[in-house]
């Protein structure tokens, strides 16, 4: 795993009191990254999906809101995020959204082989220049990681607002042998976050990729 070790830090900030007072109160639904502390997300034997890096939540929100019956994994690092996600855990009464405080490569390991069904990956941080590209969450590498955590058939969908991130996810997932798929027309359930409307002022359109994970 050495390959996929941290290269941004925790991400702390400034939070709101909405924030404050979720990360304050004791939550069953966020849970220490080990495998014993992951095992109630994966004991209904409901479908599992992985959200990879879910800024404040708003995506991972509307999805649960709409399929109570499949859960979702939520990871990230930034703390005020985390602040927002369990609020709205709380406000809403959601029972199928688990939080992961931390970074998503130390993570992967508790999550039993094949036990997601599936993976989202909305906006990641596009670490535009050059000589950053190494710093992009989404390598040849951690491609590999998540392939081995989600079930044969299983579906990893990728939105991103830069042209040559898309590329670069192309190039990347593309080299793997567990994936197969390519860019897909926009699935209009797919849930409009700040960050996809902050490109939309910006002048650049939303890219989505749909990868299947492929038989080993
Ligand atoms: C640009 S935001 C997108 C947020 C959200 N997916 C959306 O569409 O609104 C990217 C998020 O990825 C998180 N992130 C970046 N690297 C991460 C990592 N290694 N593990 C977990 N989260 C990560 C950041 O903290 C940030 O919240």
């Amino acid at each position: 795993m050495d390959a996929l070790l941290p290269t941004t830090k925790h991400r702390r900030g400034r939070r709101t009191a909405r924030q404050q007072a979720a990360l304050d109160a004791p939550s069953p639904y966020l849970l220490a990254s080990s495998e014993a502390g992951l095992a109630p997300v994966f004991d209904s034997g409901d479908p599992v999906i992985l959200d990879v890096g879910f800024g404040t939540g708003e995506a991972v929100v509307a999805y649960a809101a709409a399929d109570p019956t499949t859960r979702i994994l939520a990871v990230d690092m930034h703390t005020p995020g985390i602040g927002d996600l369990l609020a709205s855990i709380g406000e809403l009464g959601l029972d199928n959204v688990f939080v992961i405080d931390g970074d998503v490569r130390e993570a992967l390991p508790s999550i039993p082989s094949g036990a997601l069904t599936g993976a989202r990956t909305f906006f990641p941080d596009p670490w535009p220049k050059k000589r950053h590209h190494r710093r992009r969450l989404i390598q040849r590498e951690f491609a590999d990681a998540l392939a081995d955590r989600v079930v044969e058939g299983g579906n990893w969908h990728i939105a991103t607002d830069w042209p040559d991130y898309a590329e670069h996810v192309e190039h990347e997932i593309g080299s793997s042998p567990h994936w197969r798929g390519g860019r897909i027309e926009r699935p209009a359930d797919r849930p409009v976050t700040r960050y996809e409307r902050r490109g939309i002022a910006a002048g650049r359109a939303a890219i989505d990729l749909l990868y299947s994970r492929m038989a080993s």
